[in-house]
């Protein structure tokens, strides 16, 4: 028997790194997927194949001992198969660029965690996101756990670490065009920068989270008017600060003063220091930003927001 999840990617419109200390993000999940398939085998083993990496291995290892992006699927397989006579097969494919700030690993372990863990019965979509943040754990320990909960529920939201998510219900007409910079950054590492610069910079960290939370509320307000150009406006600010936390570099700076010139507003999304940035934008201006992106050979696409979340088949 096999069993087959699939989970968006996700852009943080709003909050990132803010997120971490408290203050709420807006994020929304994107057409673009990872799908998942599972399979018990006879032989007792984990067998994890990927476009980037294979491996072949024992059960019970210590999830340090594995040097390899895929330890979250080794994770919960191995959580999984600990009191049965079966091994696993795992098959991941992927439209969600790695490593640039699209959720490509969160969906991962969210497709993961529902794919793998219902070869064994059945799971809530509450146990199945318990189960994928442990699995991010493996590579990011301090995950806020943002990224991962709307790969599951999709749609548009609001997420605080201490109350967990609201659906956002309006369904605004924007379009998102991402810009990739294909700088590979790590999630852990950016989230330890800013970190250095909160411990040396106290105070004007703190304002800067106070600034960030209004800019939330006024946000979620602007959403219901479904007011693009005001929404662009709160991006270039909230890009504002992400460039004071130092998470930015010249090659993002390069691509939002193009987004922010052709569209409505643009900003980082996700870790920063690499990754990609996002424009808002609606039919008025969609194709004249993706053609100054290419124009400038960036890499770009445009995304939809998607509402469908974890699908399991
Ligand atoms: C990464 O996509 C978002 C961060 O805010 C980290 C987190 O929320 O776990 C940088």
């Amino acid at each position: 028997m096999k069993s087959k999840a699939s989970a968006p990617g996700k852009v943080i419109l709003f909050g990132e790194h803010f997120v971490v200390y408290g203050v709420k993000a807006i994020l929304c999940s994107i057409n673009k997927r990872v799908t998942v398939t599972a399979e018990k085998t006879t032989d007792k083993k984990i067998f994890i194949n990927s476009e980037i990496d294979n491996l072949i291995l024992e059960p019970n290892k210590l999830i340090s001992e594995i040097n390899s992006p895929l330890k979250p699927f080794y994770y919960l397989a191995n959580k999984v198969i600990k009191n049965q006579n079966t091994g696993i097969q795992i098959k991941i494919d992927s439209e969600i660029p790695l490593g640039v700030g699209l959720g490509s690993s969160s969906a991962c372990c969210v497709a993961g965690a529902a794919a793998i863990f219902k070869l064994f019965g059945d799971i809530s979509k509450e146990e199945i996101l318990e189960l994928a943040i442990e699995a991010e754990r493996t590579i990011f320990e301090n995950t806020s756990g943002a990224d991962c909960t709307v790969c599951v529920y999709g749609g548009i939201m609001e997420y605080d670490k201490k109350q967990g998510f609201k659906k956002i219900e309006d369904e605004p007409n924007f379009q998102l065009v991402i810009a990739n910079s294909n700088i590979e950054h790590s999630t852990e590492s950016m989230v330890s920068e800013v970190k250095a610069f909160t411990i040396k910079n106290k105070e004007e960290f703190s304002k800067l989270l106070e600034q960030e939370l209004e800019l939330v509320e006024d946000v979620l307000k602007l959403l219901k008017e479904n007011n693009a150009i005001k929404l662009g406006e709160k991006i270039n600010q909230n890009q504002k600060y992400l460039e004071t936390i130092g998470i930015s570099n010249n090659q993002l700076r390069k691509m939002i003063e193009i987004g922010q010139k052709t569209s409505f507003g643009a900003k980082i999304t996700g870790s920063g220091g690499g990754g990609c940035i996002f424009a808002i934008t609606d039919e008025s201006n969609l194709e004249y930003t993706l053609k100054e992106f290419k124009d400038n050979n960036f890499e770009c696409f445009s995304v939809e927001i998607d509402f469908k979340g974890l699908n399991t088949f």
